[in-house]
């Protein structure tokens, strides 16, 4: 089993080295065809194409050598390379480590070779310290989502085989006791029951992320009441999560009608999501125009003005910031059950993973892509390929 003290001083060791990094370079903007481009994202299992990177991934060619490998224990080495930082604070606290040891396993975890991981907006909240009081003891190795091949089995493991493309979100609760041991690594050690299998029809890119996005989206619109015939306004609907909550709403809970916000360059890719209108944030506030919502889904921090446009006896689901009754709060819970329960509308395409066309960043570029998801600015997911 892991223990926090025998792994600590390996990794505080290689902290008191760290390897030079370039300093963070953001990439360059999106172009202004974006519509364009999105619609080539989503139809596209690569977003390299569209950044200009080579277009193949050649991620089933890998995975396949790779499940291959990992038919034997003994192809599993002793260590590692990982991202880890050893205190909170800026994206400079990040560390490539050429050494970490892989984390051992409890015995209803397996052990996943990473192919691909994401960030999420509680990755950089976490690494600034905003969650310390009930964080893991640092250093970290951060990263909540992966994509990958398990590689070994914990010895109450059921279902899961050595060989299998999973995807999940390695943290049951995000804020609470978050593992020590992320996704931003070669290998991580995940409880079977946060995973499923890789959609078929996805690569490992699309597949990395989307499993704390879509188990947001999905257990925000569960916890809401939403359902058939109901109405529902999208704050934020370019993110992470409000594209997906925008094609969940429509595609899985059978929306009568779909509204989400965002700037003007994305207004399309809200349409193309399944969006009936999209309101340009720059232009117009929503609580001025005359439409009231069953649900308000608010993925920005507008709770004070999303409980505005609310019908009477209708709910506001608040990700972030303050919240204003009849508003209410909650934190995702990593479920593989979700995962499962969505794979149809996955594989059928009806849901479709939105990958940030700024990416993939490569495993050495892990601290530009967090400075870039800490711009705000993000569209769909940022994700780590090809790992390391
Ligand atoms: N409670 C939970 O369990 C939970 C789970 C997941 C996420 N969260 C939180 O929810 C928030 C959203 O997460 P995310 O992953 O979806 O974020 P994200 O992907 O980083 O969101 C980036 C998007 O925000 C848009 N945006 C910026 N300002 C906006 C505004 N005023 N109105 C509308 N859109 C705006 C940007 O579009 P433009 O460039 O066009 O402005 C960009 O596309 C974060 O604070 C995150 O920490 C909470």
């Amino acid at each position: 089993m892991m223990s926090v003290s025998t792994t600590t001083p390996h990794l505080l060791s290689s902290l008191s080295s760290p390897l030079t990094q370039s300093p963070p370079l953001l990439p360059p903007r999106v172009p202004p065809n974006f519509p364009y481009k999105v619609r080539r994202i989503l139809v596209h299992s690569t977003a390299r194409a569209v950044s200009g990177r080579p277009a193949s991934l050649r991620v089933s060619a890998s995975s396949q050598a790779m499940a291959a490998e990992a038919t034997g224990v003994s192809s599993i080495p002793a260590d590692m390379k990982a991202w880890v930082y050893g205190e909170y604070g800026r994206v400079d606290v990040l560390k490539l480590d050429p050494k970490v040891p892989v984390p051992e396993l409890k015995e209803d975890q397996v052990l996943i070779r990473v192919v691909a991981a994401a960030l999420n907006p509680v990755d950089a909240k976490r690494r600034q310290g905003k969650f310390k009081a009930t964080d893991s003891p640092l250093p970290t190795i951060p990263g909540y989502d992966v994509a990958g091949i398990v590689v070994k089995l914990g010895g109450q493991v059921k279902v899961l085989k050595v060989g299998d493309e999973v995807y999940g979100n390695i943290n049951e609760k995000p804020l609470d006791g978050p593992k020590q041991f992320g996704s931003f690594a070669e290998y991580t050690a995940v409880e079977e029951k946060l995973l499923d299998l890789k959609p078929k029809n996805l690569d490992f890119v699309q597949a990395a992320g989307l499993p704390l996005a879509i188990e947001t989206a999905y257990e925000g619109l569960e916890k809401a009441g939403f359902s058939a015939g109901k109405s529902v306004l999208v704050l934020n609907g370019s993110g992470g999560v409000g594209s997906l909550v925008i094609q969940l709403a429509k595609h899985v809970f059978g929306a009568s009608r779909v509204v989400a916000t965002s700037g003007p360059r994305n207004l399309e890719l809200l349409k193309s999501l399944g969006a009936n209108s999209a309101i340009d944030y720059t232009k117009e506030n929503f609580e001025d125009l005359p439409e009231k919502y069953d649900v308000v889904y608010d993925a920005i921090g507008q709770c004070d003005r999303a409980v505005k446009v609310v019908k009477e006896g209708g709910s506001v689901v608040v990700l972030t910031g303050a919240v204003v009754a009849p508003g209410f709060r909650f934190v995702v819970t990593s479920n593989g059950e979700v995962l499962k329960k969505l794979n149809p509308y996955l594989e059928s395409g009806q849901v479709k993973p939105l990958v940030d066309p700024q990416g993939p960043f490569p495993f050495a570029q892990v601290s530009d892509a967090f400075a870039y998801i800490e711009t705000n600015r993000a569209v769909g997911k940022v994700v780590i390929h090809p790992i390391p």
